[in-house]
């Protein structure tokens, strides 16, 4: 079922744990990858860790053996009551669909910031109740409360019961399990694109594993991470919603913080392209339009264009009080 979108992205920010940035000179750390904290989640005592088939077994940026996992920071409070979220997501309508996947080359921005943080991601979930929603959700964003600065951050966040009690942004609870990777879960994106020039995407997909149920998310096709089977209930057969797009907080920048307005010239514009899903047979397909909702509250604030044929979105705007 799809509950009330505002319900949900206000109880998605009701429940963030915000952090202030501490002094350090890297965003991360290398931890051996049996001994990283997710795995003494009390929910995978018997998980068998999935790991990077390939022979690459080891990320660049740490050695052999360690994953890369982004520091975590001093913990502060803030009143998320009277935060105003807005959105601009294409979103699958088929309630009674199920999938394993979604996927689609996102474009990576960093419009000058105001507001309170901003997001460009895909969300797939599950989930009868508010209370017992299940989402997994990744893609970039720049949030200054949890990150510490104006960056643009690789970011991911789960939950399996409606932001309640479980999950959490990144590596910052237990759950989400880093892989040898380059890019892991908090890092900053730098370069990013540039306004009608060289353009830096992420090409990102997550994928139901058949064998293990565990949700595995890649980028170009390798292993970045993670999230077991174990940690959901109702993702633990698949998906019932996917959304693409952006969401923007307190009168943030969306996206590239310009209006779709360059027709399909994608160097102008910030854009989901490639977008796809993976069907309940486990199978790649590209979105189809009679699938698709386009879900734009405030069209004067943030906007977003469907190219069909192109199976892409063009998305954003400048946020400001609108
Ligand atoms: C982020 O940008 C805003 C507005 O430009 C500025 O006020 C703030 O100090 C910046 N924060 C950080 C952490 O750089
Ligand atoms: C977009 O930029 C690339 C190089 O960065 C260029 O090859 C391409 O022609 C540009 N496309 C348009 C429509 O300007
Ligand atoms: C994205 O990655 C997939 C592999 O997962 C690959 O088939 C596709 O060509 C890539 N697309 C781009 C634009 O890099």
């Amino acid at each position: 079922m799809h509950p009330q979108n505002s319900t949900l992205l206000s109880l998605f920010l009701f429940y963030l744990v915000a952090t202030i940035h501490a002094n350090d000179d890297q965003a991360f750390e290398c931890v051996d990858i049996y001994k990283q904290p997710s795995l003494q989640h009390p929910l995978l005592k018997n998980h068998k860790l999935q790991i990077t088939s390939s022979s690459k077994r080891t990320s660049s940026i740490c050695p052999r053996g360690m994953v890369p996992i982004h520091k975590l920071r001093n913990k502060v409070n803030s009143n998320f009551a009277r935060d105003a979220v807005n959105w601009a997501t294409l979103d699958t309508k088929t309630e009674s669909k199920k999938y394993h996947g979604a996927s689609a080359v996102v474009s990576i921005h960093n419009p000058t910031f105001s507001g309170k943080d901003t997001r460009a991601q895909i969300m797939i979930e599950n989930g009868e109740s508010p209370q017992g929603i299940n989402c997994i959700v990744f893609g970039w964003a720049i949030d200054p409360e949890l990150y510490g600065d104006n960056m643009t951050h690789f970011t991911t966040y789960w939950t399996s019961d409606g932001f309640q009690k479980t999950g959490c942004y990144n590596t910052k609870c237990k759950g989400y399990i880093q892989q040898f990777s380059e890019l892991y879960a908090g890092k900053p994106f730098d370069p990013v694109s540039t306004y009608g020039g060289q353009q830096v995407v992420a090409n990102l997909s997550i994928i139901r594993d058949g064998d293990t149920g565990n949700w595995m998310l890649t980028n170009y096709g390798a292993l970045v991470g993670y999230w077991p089977k174990e940690i959901f209930t109702s993702l633990g057969s698949g998906a019932d919603t996917i959304r693409y797009g952006g969401v923007a907080v307190n009168g943030a920048p969306m996206g590239n913080g310009q209006f779709p307005d360059n027709g399909n010239d994608l160097n102008k514009s910030s854009y989901f392209k490639d977008m796809a899903y993976i069907d309940a047979n486990f199978q790649k397909q590209p979105i189809n339009e009679l699938e698709m909702n386009v879900n734009v509250p405030k069209p004067n604030c943030y906007k977003l264009n469907y190219l069909k044929d192109q199976l892409t979105i063009t998305y954003g705007g400048p946020g400001g009080s609108c």
